[in-house]
């Protein structure tokens, strides 16, 4: 399937309703609900078995993805503002949980994630962060753009990573 050109028009999202996917231990989609299908415009046999980079915004930096999967590689958690493109190339920003799915013998078995409509005053701090990290990132590549992060970070205070971030524009 070829990937739409991104639009700039954002598709507005009910703020009572989650958009949620599952995966597998490889990141392919197994299950999605039907909210998730109505906002990105594709159906559920498009979906299925897919990544999710099939949803994946030109403006979202890879190194979020990295630092995400990092996380839930480690069993961990994570919360991030992301944004995402529908089948139309119109776009749309959620405040995503990402979570691993674990059986009784607490082995990871999959992947799930729960998004939210975002408030815009959290949208505009994160996307202009953002649009930095992507310049460096198109420029000198994800090793370059991850210490450009790291380097705000740092600049926001000793401790804070970026799911500390995440967690507190979250909370704001
Ligand atoms: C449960 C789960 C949900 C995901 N949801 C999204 C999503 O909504 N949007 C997105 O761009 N990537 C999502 N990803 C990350 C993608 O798998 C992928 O890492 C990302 O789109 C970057 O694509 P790339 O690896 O081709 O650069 C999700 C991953 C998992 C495990």
């Amino acid at each position: 399937m070829t990937k739409p050109e991104a639009i700039d028009e954002e598709i507005s999202l009910d703020p009572k309703k989650y958009i949620i996917s599952s995966t597998d231990t490889k990141g392919l989609i197994t299950d999605v609900n039907d909210y998730f299908m109505e906002i990105s415009g594709y159906s559920r046999e498009e979906l299925i078995g897919k990544p999710h980079n099939i949803i994946r915004h030109p403006d979202m930096p890879k190194v979020v993805f990295k630092l995400m999967w990092e996380r839930l590689s480690n069993g961990q958690d994570i919360i991030a503002l992301v944004k995402n493109m529908a089948k139309d190339g119109r776009y749309y920003w959620i405040f995503t949980t990402f979570e691993p799915q674990k059986n009784a013998n607490g082995e990871v078995i999959g992947y799930t994630a729960h998004r939210k409509l975002a408030p815009k005053h959290t949208i505009e701090t994160i996307a202009d962060i953002y649009r930095q990290v992507l310049e460096v990132e198109k420029k000198e590549g994800t090793e370059a753009s991850e210490k450009f992060l790291n380097a705000y970070l740092k600049e926001r205070g000793e401790e804070i990573t970026f799911a500390n971030l995440m967690d507190e524009i979250y909370k704001f």
